[in-house]
């Protein structure tokens, strides 16, 4: 029966790959409350994992720009299976409530997720865009660039939609050739090609599963934001955010930004 190796004259192998160091020199929690070491690392592993949405979703844009549209299919469901993860993250908040948080929210000072700058690049990447929001990175020159590169980039949408044209979809020029750091807006034409597609093609067929990844990326980065207000309002109620928001009733608003806003529409063409 093979035994594991035992000896190792420094860290083992396994510390090196994984950087253990690294993770147990993260900051810690600041007070003795209870629930406070679950906030931070929640907060730290939803980032990490933000960082795999972001290499995922760049990768699509790219991919999306050549012939291999399955490979480019496959990291947006790989970036749909990291966000459902994410998500299922929220359960230990869900319990916080306002006694419990007001115990250790002063550590927060002014910080605040909305500060995000990965979270915020992985919504410049879906094609919800704001120079205003970017603008909280400016002190951050390395940060800033890489956000303003994806605020002026095309979004995965906007890929998307290059590939239905190429395919022969009617998708107007406007949209095509439209500034990307503008936010995007509906357009009839563009519902209408996601409804061919719904209404010819099917499971197997490139398109019907780029458009249904594609669909699965949105539905997972909208419960987020769904998931996040619940624990927002769970744990404070209406008070003000540490970021100088008004707090819930900010964070409602962003829901109305709709990610890939035809390709829920179309359905009801079909
Ligand atoms: C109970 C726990 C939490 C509370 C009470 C909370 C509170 C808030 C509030 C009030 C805002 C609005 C901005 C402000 O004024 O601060 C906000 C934004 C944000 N928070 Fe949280 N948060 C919580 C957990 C988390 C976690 C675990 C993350 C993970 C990284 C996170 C990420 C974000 C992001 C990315 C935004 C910006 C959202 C946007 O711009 O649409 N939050 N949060």
């Amino acid at each position: 029966m093979g035994s594991p190796e035992l000896s190792f004259t420094h860290a083992t192998p396994y510390d090196d790959y994984v950087g253990t160091a690294t993770l147990r020199a993260l900051p810690g929690p600041r007070t003795d409350a209870p629930e406070e070491p679950a906030f931070l690392v929640t907060t730290q592993v939803m980032e990490l994992y933000f960082g795999l949405v972001r290499t995922e979703l760049r990768l699509a844009v790219r991919l999306l720009g050549g012939p291999r549209l399955p490979e480019a299919t496959a990291a947006i469901a790989r970036a749909a299976a990291y966000l459902d993860v994410v998500n299922a993250a929220w359960r230990p908040l869900n319990r916080l409530t306002p006694r419990r948080f007001n115990a250790f929210r002063a550590g927060l000072g002014e910080g605040s997720g909305f500060q995000s700058a990965l979270y915020r690049e992985v919504e410049f990447l879906l094609g919800d865009k704001s120079a205003s929001l970017a603008q909280v990175h400016r002190g951050n020159p390395e940060t800033y660039r890489e956000l303003l590169a994806a605020l002026r980039a095309p979004s995965l949408y906007d890929a998307a939609l290059s590939v239905l044209d190429r395919r022969g979809y009617d998708v107007p020029a406007a949209v095509l050739t439209r500034a990307p750091e503008t936010p995007y807006r509906p357009d009839p034409q563009v519902e209408k090609a996601w409804a061919r597609v719904y209404a010819e093609l099917g499971p197997g067929d490139e398109l019907w599963e780029l458009a249904e990844a594609l669909t699965d990326v949105s539905d997972g980065f909208t419960q987020w934001r769904v998931r996040h207000l619940a624990a927002v309002r769970r744990s404070m109620g209406a008070k003000a955010g540490t970021g100088g928001s008004s707090g819930a009733s900010w964070l409602e608003r962003t829901l109305r930004r709709e990610i890939f806003p035809e390709l829920w529409s179309a359905r009801t063409l079909v």
